[in-house]
């Protein structure tokens, strides 16, 4: 009898889930009776009143590491704990059909589960095997904020996204002489924020973990006027703050989402530097979703292509409650406790990207 593994792409979509599903199947069909399946929308194929799972054959994978996205969708709302159910007055209440999901697993003779997603989907990963699913986890965000992993899928192609952006801000900085700050993503962690501003050349860079002082930036900005003339370009990560810890963003109203969304803090530091006197030209370009769309770059094609094969050699070896880590110069794992025991931000202290930044004269806003 043929063994089966489902697949699941979970939480926001990020350029390299389509390398890892294509890595898996190819891996698969190269042993003998394996039958691979995506669960469509994350677990939601197998959590809405009609299953929703597809086949994923070497056939309808081929090429597709190469497209942004994911073929088997994905969802940030919910998960077989918190199932989102649409009221009749129209809010929302959450169910747990994490039982539902489990009965459905066992009556189609699924044998394990891959499920692909950043720390939100890890933990629904735990909680799974916790009821005796077979899981094997694979990290993925652009945030790059998983500490058992040097790197995850996704991180490279929006840095690189985000700094072709910041070069073209710089150019029309320098041409208005206007100040241009440039939100990108990243949630709690600055690595795509700091990336980007070394990569590009930025003057400014404002990250979660070092909260920031307005007037140390009008500071800078001033360093880089004589007689109105000049021009500055300031890279902000979403998550960043003041010394007040208070992020910038609003809770969704609709659609059973739950997560605070980040964005804005660009506006904010706009209004912030005005009450400190500068009067040049402000500009605020947030970036958002583009930093994860698109094509990934061939970085993150080749990691999650290693993922893929990994996560299928894992499931055939049955080394379950895991997660692939890729830790130069090895693909290997860790355990899902080890994977979710710490997030991975940037040390202010000892990380050498800030000493880099500083060593290049970069104001972090501190
Ligand atoms: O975690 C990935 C990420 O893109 C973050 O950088 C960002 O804060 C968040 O997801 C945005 O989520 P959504 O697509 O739900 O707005």
């Amino acid at each position: 009898m043929s063994k089966k593994i489902l697949v699941v792409t979970g939480g926001g979509d990020c350029p390299g889930l389509n390398a890892v599903i294509r890595g898996i199947v190819k891996r698969a069909s190269l042993e003998k009776d394996w039958q691979i399946l995506g669960c469509i929308e994350s677990f939601n194929g197998l959590l809405k009143d009609d299953v929703d799972v597809i086949p994923l054959t070497p056939e309808n994978v081929s090429g597709i590491h190469v497209k942004g996205g994911t073929i088997i969708k994905t969802t940030n709302r919910g998960g077989p704990f918190q199932f989102p159910i649409r009221q009749a007055d129209g809010s929302w209440a959450f169910e747990d059909r994490s039982e539902l999901l489990k009965r459905r697993i066992e009556n189609m003779g699924i044998d394990a589960i891959i499920n692909i997603g950043g720390d939100g989907s890890q933990r629904i990963s735990l909680a799974l095997s916790d009821l005796g699913l077979n899981i094997v986890g694979v990290p993925k965000t652009i945030d790059n904020d998983l500490s058992s992993t040097d790197f995850t899928f996704g991180f490279q192609t929006a840095v690189q996204i985000a700094t072709e952006a910041f070069d073209k801000l710089v150019t029309t900085a320098e041409s208005h002489n206007r100040i241009f700050i440039m939100e990108v993503m990243g949630r709690d962690a600055g690595w795509i924020a700091l990336n980007t501003a070394i990569a590009g050349g930025a003057e400014i860079c404002l990250i979660p973990e070092i909260p920031y002082l307005p007037h140390i930036i009008a500071e800078k900005i001033n360093t880089r006027y004589t007689n109105n003339e000049g021009f500055c370009n300031i890279v902000i990560a979403e998550g960043a703050t003041t010394f007040d810890g208070v992020q910038t963003g609003s809770m969704p109203t609709d659609m059973g989402d739950q997560h605070f969304k980040l964005g804005g803090v660009g506006e904010k530091l706009k209004t912030e530097l005005i009450r400190e006197g500068i009067e040049h030209d402000i500009r605020v370009t947030v970036l958002g979703h583009l930093q994860r769309g698109g094509t990934p770059l061939a970085f993150d094609r080749v990691l999650a292509t290693e993922f893929g094969v990994k996560a299928f050699e894992m499931v055939k070896n049955q080394e379950y409650r895991k997660m692939v880590v890729y830790r130069h110069p090895k693909i290997s794992s860790v355990s899902l406790e080890k994977a979710l025991e710490k997030p991975n931000f940037i040390v202010p202290d000892t990380d050498f990207l800030v000493h880099t930044a500083r060593g290049i004269g970069m104001s972090l806003g501190d």
